[in-house]
């Protein structure tokens, strides 16, 4: 009999040899004459251990990993396809401490199903939402989104149901949905582990908020870095409309919706709402003046719904599962669970889907295990490029939007960046302001000049010169950026540059009593 076993194509995987193991295990299997079929899933996003190889046994998976090419013979030595026993042996996924800790409900399929089967979403709970959706109708969706306490996954954190009750109330003729799938922030991956390990996910997702708002048509807008996601959505499209989940009359409803995919052209900016409008509509991607808020007037000037990719994704299982099984998990007013991306110098990175509320040492530390150099952590980015950095002494500060924002940082997309004590956050407060420089674009004065004189301040202050003058110069650039900037790039390059400076001050030629 045929054995299965399951091999990740993620990007992750890919990146650490997956497709090199994959064709080892392939030759392996010929050369003994032993039937397998290996399934190629999205990754499970433990990092660490990719590739991670999984066997099918009569008691669930087995899971092994990381696998090098050269494991590949051993394996079968010690018994593959049947799941033996081997040093690279991990046991049951599930019970793998890193995973039996999560609550995994948007990123339930992932790493698990074939991401390109449709019979495999549906068995592992697929098109359920849908369903439900179907039967509530499109007030119904809304308040079931209201009522979940869903709010936007991409950095804002506006509720999600009140942004669709907003377009939804909106009259037009034509209303749109846009998937926000730049991913810009670094230390970010789950928008592309969810193309990659379960794109269905996020079509049913865009199906309903489109149902629920009154919109037939969606885009899907991906950052241009991510060829493997952009591939697999494309087919995962393709497979939507043949089957009738895309296109006219879905499921048999009133309802049509499609789906375009488009690359976004390599700019940070564009993840910016209204610049990724822009640049859907063929011009440069610049920030547009608000108001018109694109729920009234977006793309093309219809009412559109503009949501970060995990945000779609995550209603599926919203409507399916209902919105006070969400809504039980959190804390405060950050309702349900979230991706937390931990990356940088970290020994166990990867993806650790969570209800609010752990702490952030509890992640570093205990989840994340501590640097990969065995070195101590010193600090922490958290929330992208324009998120603040964290210090040990932070980090009894729960995971939740207003206990960061009270600490002065934010949690934007979900990523964490990890340092060791080897940084120099001088340099990293010059790469913020480095960083918005290099990426504004261009609209407004405080942030197109303000980062660039930001730089040389920074410089000025890492070379020694009238130490206590130039920080003075920094701080009072930072206020004029902060509330003059029209878009939170220039509005938030302060968060990384100041937390810097604040929690760091012998970095910048202060002690810590000169800085308080
Ligand atoms: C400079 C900049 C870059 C951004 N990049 C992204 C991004 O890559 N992905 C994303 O979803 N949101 C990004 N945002 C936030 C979006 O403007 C917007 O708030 C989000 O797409 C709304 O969706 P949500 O409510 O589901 O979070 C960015 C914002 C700024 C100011
Ligand atoms: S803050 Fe920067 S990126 Fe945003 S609108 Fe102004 S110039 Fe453009």
């Amino acid at each position: 009999m045929t054995v299965r076993l399951y091999l990740p194509r993620d990007a992750a995987a890919l990146a650490v040899g997956a497709d090199r193991v994959a064709t080892a295990i392939e030759a392996e299997a010929k050369a003994r004459d032993l039937p397998v079929s290996i399934v190629r899933t999205g990754s499970r996003g433990l990092f660490w251990l990719e590739p991670m190889l999984e066997v099918e046994t009569p008691a669930g998976r087995i899971a092994y990993g990381p696998v090098t090419p050269a494991d590949v013979a051993g394996l079968f030595d010690a018994g593959l396809p049947v799941a033996g026993p081997h040093p690279l042996r991990l046991g049951r996924p599930e019970d793998l401490p890193f995973l039996k800790r999560q609550t995994r409900l948007t990123f339930a399929r992932c790493g698990i199903v074939d991401p390109l089967s449709l019979a495999g979403y549906r068995a592992h709970g697929g098109y359920r939402g849908l369903e439900r959706a179907l039967s509530l109708g499109p007030a119904g969706i809304v308040d079931e989104v209201v009522k979940s306490g869903l709010r936007g996954r991409g950095g804002a954190g506006f509720p999600t149901g009140i942004k669709w009750k907003t377009v939804a109330e909106t009259p037009a003729a034509r209303k749109y949905i846009v998937c926000n799938a730049d991913e810009g922030d670094s230390g970010t991956f789950a928008d592309r582990m969810i193309l990659e390990g379960d794109p269905f996910v996020l079509i049913e997702g865009m199906t309903i908020a489109g149902i629920a708002v009154g919109a037939t048509k969606g885009f899907v807008y991906i950052r241009s870095e991510y060829p493997d996601a952009i591939a697999t959505f494309a087919r995962a499209l393709r497979i939507a409309y043949d089957d009738a989940c895309l296109g006219p009359r879905i499921a048999g409803s009133v309802y049509s919706f499609d789906i375009e995919l488009r690359v976004g052209a390599g700019a940070y900016v564009c993840g910016e709402e209204t610049a990724l409008l822009e640049s859907l509509e063929g011009r440069r991607g610049q920030v547009r003046a608000k108001p018109p808020l694109p729920a009234h007037k977006g793309l093309f000037g219809q009412p559109t719904v503009i949501n970060n990719l995990v945000s779609l994704a995550s209603v599926p299982v919203i409507l399916a599962e209902g919105a006070e099984h969400y809504a039980a998990l959190g804390l405060g007013r950050s309702r349900g669970t979230m991706p937390i991306q931990i990356a940088g110098n970290v020994k166990h990175g990867g993806l650790f889907e969570a209800a609010f509320g752990l702490t952030l040492g509890e992640i570093i530390d205990d989840i994340g295990g501590g640097t990969a150099t065995g070195r101590p952590v010193r600090a922490v980015q958290a929330g992208g490029p324009l998120g603040a950095y964290f210090p040990r002494a932070l980090f009894d500060t729960p995971y939740d939007y207003e206990a960061f924002t009270a600490r002065n940082g934010l949690i934007g997309h979900g990523g964490l960046v990890v340092f060791d004590d080897s940084v120099d956050m001088a340099r990293q407060a010059r790469f913020a302001m480095e960083f918005c420089a290099i990426e504004s674009c261009g609209k407004c004065t405080p942030c197109r000049l303000g980062s660039t004189r930001g730089v040389e301040v920074v410089d000025r202050i890492i070379a020694g010169r009238d130490v206590e003058a130039n920080l003075a110069l920094i701080e009072d650039l930072c206020q004029t950026m902060k509330f003059g900037s029209l878009c939170a790039l220039g509005g938030f390059t302060p968060y990384p540059v100041m937390s810097a400076i604040t929690h760091f001050p012998e970095d910048f030629g202060r002690t810590a009593a000169a800085a308080a």
